[in-house]
């Protein structure tokens, strides 16, 4: 039997916010040094930064940009990436166990994404670090002029002022392995009053609190209701990271993955509600999932750890056509949470875990992962349509009987263009689709573009960069109001009504 499903405009789930495609640069293995900065490179421009790589950002179309850290904020000093290169100073990464120069630091940072068109997305250090060194770097970082460190910045080269407005409080404060990790309690303070504080300063910031650091652990839940007991009508987002893998060779669950990615949105969605209620607030929380991929974590967890080398590498995942479907599948689950969900950032952006790879002195080039977002974000802009999929389903170990197909639904308010975004979940048999349209008569299939491919592993590498790429589906047609397509086994779908 085929999927189906109906699209009307009467019935929208909101707007994409635009930093729904946003991704996330890490002082972490290769991703700052010979990933997007490399001084030397034949192709790195005037600043050290790779030209080859600020392309193809620009191509894959990533908004917000997260930095500098992860795991690695939580011991950084923000002003050790400021002033003359020559005179930074070297410290112990101990989040990842490396060497940072500091060579590249805010400065860089800023033209970075001044660069590639995108909007800074700044962490802070709530792990060693507290309330004055956030205000240090607000005011460094955003007044204009006058006081001793807007002036230090000015004097460091960057007379206009970084005007940063979205702000994350700390970085997976509820983790163990964090460094300065805290309880719900201390943090939820300490972030209520960073927050309270950095307003003080600027009352249009945006804050984003830490939420779990993924939807297993033992504290989730508990830790948002009580951090937002304490920070509800100071702070904007609360985070959410999630990384999916497939695991013991079950790949129908890993699949499956954007179920539980979906499950964890509206569990903290509902958990934010539910405080706002309990504090008579007609304030919303939203949500920031500003850490989101497939990482193979085993692997990483397995490997020799690294011994203080400067840009070791690490979690330099190789993504296949499988990874590719996941992937894509966790897209459709942040778009149909559009409503809520107005910051993501995919993890990373270069290098580690990343849809963009490249060698030292050599090519840049795209993994399978970069195609899912490229288009995501080129077509997933504007109003996310209601979708409830009738679908045939099967039965997975890990969430139990799921739906074959995923989907989801943008249109163009100002064209009226459609785009539908489509996994079919089923790795040996094609899935037919229709898609009866109401309220809206796009005259044409503009496009149906496919992420499949005959070997589930395949993959792009250095010796063969463009072995996986999208191809153009066939059949796919409409008629009558009726979109009718057929999704091939395992497979990511784009397809562009006009
Ligand atoms: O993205 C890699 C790491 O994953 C980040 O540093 C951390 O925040 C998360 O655990």
């Amino acid at each position: 039997a085929p999927a189906r499903f109906t699209l009307d405009p009467a019935f929208a789930v909101g707007d994409v916010d635009a930093r729904l495609f946003g991704s996330f640069v890490e002082h972490l293995g290769r991703c700052v040094y010979t990933g997007i900065y490399e001084p030397g490179h034949p192709a790195a421009d005037e600043a050290g930064l790779r030209t080859d790589v600020l392309d193809l950002i620009r191509e894959l179309g990533v908004t917000a940009l997260r930095y500098p850290g992860g795991n690695f904020v939580s011991g950084y000093k923000w002003e050790d990436g400021t002033g003359p290169a020559g005179e930074r100073p070297r410290r112990l990464d101990l989040a990842w166990r490396s060497t940072e120069t500091n060579r590249f630091g805010l400065s860089e940072y800023i033209d970075f994404v001044r660069k590639v068109g995108g909007e800074p997305m700044m962490a802070l250090n709530l792990g060693t670090r507290g309330v004055a060194e956030a205000l240090e770097l607000q005011e460094y970082a955003n007044h204009p002029s006058g006081t001793a460190l807007s002036d230090r910045r000015v004097g460091h080269g960057d007379k206009e002022p970084y005007g940063i407005r979205l702000w994350c409080l700390g970085n997976e404060m509820d983790g163990p392995w964090q460094t300065g990790h805290k309880t719900a309690e201390e943090y939820g303070r300490l972030a209520a009053e960073t927050a309270r504080a950095m307003r003080q300063i600027d009352p249009d910031v945006e804050l984003v609190a830490c939420g779990s650091s993924n939807q297993g652990m033992a504290t989730f839940a508990a830790w948002e209701a009580t951090v937002l007991q304490h920070s509800y009508e100071l702070v904007d987002y609360i985070s959410l990271h999630a990384y999916y893998e497939e695991r013991d060779g079950d790949r129908d669950s890993f699949l499956a993955s954007a179920v539980d990615m979906e499950s964890f949105i509206e569990n903290v969605v509902a958990t934010c509600d539910h405080v706002g209620a309990r504090l008579k607030s007609k304030k919303k929380i939203n949500l920031s999932f500003d850490e989101w991929n497939v990482w193979y974590q085993a692997r990483f967890h397995a490997a020799e750890p690294p011994n203080w080398e400067e840009a070791p590498r690490l979690l330099e995942d190789n993504y296949s056509v499988t990874d590719a479907v996941v992937f894509g599948s966790l897209l459709i689950a942040l778009l149909r949470h559009a409503d809520r969900v107005n910051v993501a950032c995919l993890a990373q952006l270069v290098n580690v875990i990343a849809p963009i790879m490249t060698e030292p002195g050599g090519p840049a080039w795209r993994q399978t992962t970069f195609f899912p977002f490229a288009q995501a974000s080129a077509y997933g802009r504007g109003r996310v349509l209601q979708v409830a999929v009738d679908s045939p389903a099967h039965e997975t170990a890990r969430y139990g009987e799921v739906p074959l197909l995923h989907a989801t639904a943008v249109r163009n308010e100002e064209t009226g263009a459609v785009t539908v975004f489509a996994v079919n979940r089923d790795q040996h048999r094609p899935l037919p689709l229709e898609v009866a349209l109401h309220g809206m008569a796009p005259a044409r299939v503009v496009e149906h573009s496919v992420l499949a491919d005959a070997d589930p592993e395949a993959r792009n590498t250095l010796t063969d960069p463009e072995r996986v790429t999208p191809h153009p589906g066939e059949g796919t047609a409409l008629a009558d109001g009726v979109l009718t397509a057929t999704l091939e086994p395992m497979s990511w779908n784009v397809i562009r009504l006009g």
